[in-house]
């Protein structure tokens, strides 16, 4: 399975994506994990990227890229993965569509964008917290951890990420707004774009991908093998 999560900020893509990796027996490929990541290790390119991600601006695709090719050339990669982040705009896209062409793979499967409207992104946003030890998500109203600011499953300390503060969401936003349009024609063209409504339980959202992935996803769950498509 090759599938890419589109939607807004908070939108709950990382959500789903982690749930889903389970189910399809897929990684996660989260642009903005990686990105988190090379800020952490202070890599040259992470330096450079956090100054845009301060912003709540898109970093060059240069280095986006760089760390995506990377990371889909690995072995647990090679069978399909879910893009959560990425692509972000319509010329990531072109360069995904002709990096799996390039490697000889399979095309993407499937696009589901998640529609979440902005008030619901704040308040999505503003409760986020994350496990600055295992990644584990949680939200202080939606789905608190056990003990105050301690993950459940390794007891790290919780944190919230320096992009969720207001202003920077807000350009998030307007980011998003300004390069969703021509990414969901890009893909509608494609015949690959399901769009489905993100407000529920994440398990309502989860059973809302899955029909949208149909068949595919079916395939996907069965272990059926990769069949070359382009
Ligand atoms: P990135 O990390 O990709 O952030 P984002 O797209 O803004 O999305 P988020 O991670 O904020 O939200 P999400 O949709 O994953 O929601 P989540 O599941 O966490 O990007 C960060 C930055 O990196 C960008 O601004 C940019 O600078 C850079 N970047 C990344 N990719 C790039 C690219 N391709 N090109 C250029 N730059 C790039 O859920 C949010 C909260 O809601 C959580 O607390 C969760 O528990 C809760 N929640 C989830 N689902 C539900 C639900 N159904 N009901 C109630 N609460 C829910």
């Amino acid at each position: 399975m090759r599938l890419v999560l589109l939607g807004p900020p908070g939108a709950g893509k990382g959500t789903q994506a982690r749930m889903l990796q389970k189910r399809l027996s897929v990684p996660q490929v989260a642009s903005g994990d990686l990105l988190r990541a090379a800020v952490r290790t202070r890599s040259a390119l992470g330096v450079e990227a956090k100054r845009y991600m301060d912003k709540g601006a898109l970093v060059p695709d240069e280095l986006v890229l760089k760390l995506i090719e990377e990371r889909l050339n690995q072995p647990d990669a090679a069978s399909g993965f879910i893009l959560d982040g990425f692509p972000r705009t319509v010329e990531q896209a072109e360069t995904l569509t002709a990096m799996l062409k390039g490697r000889g793979s399979r095309q993407l499967d499937k696009v589901i964008a998640i529609i979440v409207p902005d008030d619901e992104i704040v308040k999505r946003i503003s409760g986020r917290r994350t496990c600055k030890n295992c990644g584990a998500m949680y939200h202080l109203i939606y789905d608190p951890p056990r003990n105050h600011n301690l993950c459940n499953s390794c007891n790290g300390e919780l944190y919230q990420r320096d992009d969720d503060a207001e202003d920077t969401v807000r350009m998030r936003l307007e980011v998003y707004a300004a390069t969703m349009r021509p990414l969901f024609e890009y893909y509608g063209r494609a015949g690959l774009l399901s769009q489905i409504d993100g407000i529920g339980r994440p398990e309502e959202i989860q059973q809302r991908i899955v029909s949208a992935l149909g068949d595919a996803g079916a395939a996907a769950k069965a272990g059926a093998p990769d069949k070359a498509k382009d």
